[in-house]
């Protein structure tokens, strides 16, 4: 999958992308995450980016053409649309089940507002989805674009090893995942529960559901209303 993101601050992306899982990922050619400088696009001879308000107020919008011009860049070249996501506290919130919408894209182009945001015409020309981190405000669309890339990889196969794989993780099936315990057998004076010491895997199995409803029951109530309601319990 390849993500294009529009931005003003690509070392941002350049630099927090290219660690850990994501790294490697790029590194074994499952996914390429490309920062474009929306700065270069700007045909002003200063590569300014953003102007004033039009009906006064504070702060600064990015200005439509650089944004624009990045796109073309980017579309004139191929044979088909990449899906365009714009970043935005006015998006869906993003979730598990939502981000599992795109997993057949084979290209997304993220653009990432600063400042007061975007010029509207821009949006409206080139945006398919917005996609929000929830009821916030952050100062630029950049973390939320990383939040998203990150979702959406560790879906695709390869990039996860088995053993990091996310079929068990919160959300997959609904609940919250069971509570996690590595060596040594007891830190603080606790102990890891029996059952994971016992090698009964239909067990161990069982205990990890029943703790997974438990805790989804507690700290999750949402969560758990829906899944008492959807498997009929
Ligand atoms: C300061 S915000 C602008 C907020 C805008 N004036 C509003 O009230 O809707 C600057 C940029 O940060 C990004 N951003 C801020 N909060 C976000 C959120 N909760 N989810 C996704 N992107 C967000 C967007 O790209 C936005 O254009």
């Amino acid at each position: 999958m390849r993500f294009d993101v529009l931005t003003i601050f690509p070392n941002m992306i350049k630099t927090i992308m290219s660690e850990s899982i994501l790294g490697r990922a790029q590194d074994n050619g499952f996914i390429s995450i490309n920062p474009v400088n929306i700065r270069e696009y700007s045909k002003n001879k200063h590569k300014k980016v953003d102007d004033y308000p039009y009906g006064g107020g504070n702060g600064m919008v990015m200005t439509a053409e650089p944004i624009y011009n990045a796109y073309i860049n980017i579309t004139e070249k191929l044979d088909y649309k990449p899906k365009v996501i714009y970043l935005t506290p006015q998006g869906k919130t993003l979730t598990q089940k939502l981000v599992e919408n795109f997993i057949e894209d084979q290209h997304i182009i993220l653009l990432c507002g600063h400042y007061e945001g975007v010029d509207e015409r821009v949006l409206e020309e080139i945006v398919d989805e917005e996609i929000s981190m929830g009821d916030y405000v952050l100062t630029g669309g950049e973390l939320p674009a990383m939040v998203f890339i990150d979702c959406l990889s560790r879906l695709i196969p390869g990039v996860l090893s088995n053993e990091e794989s996310h079929i068990e993780e919160s959300f997959y099936n609904g609940l919250l995942e069971y509570p996690q315990y590595t060596r040594p057998n007891e830190v603080f004076g606790r102990d890891v529960p029996e059952v994971l010491l016992s090698g009964h895997h239909l067990n161990i199995e069982k205990w990890r559901k029943e703790q997974s409803i438990k805790r989804t029951k507690l700290k999750r109530p949402d969560l758990y209303e829906k899944y008492i309601s959807k498997n009929k319990l």
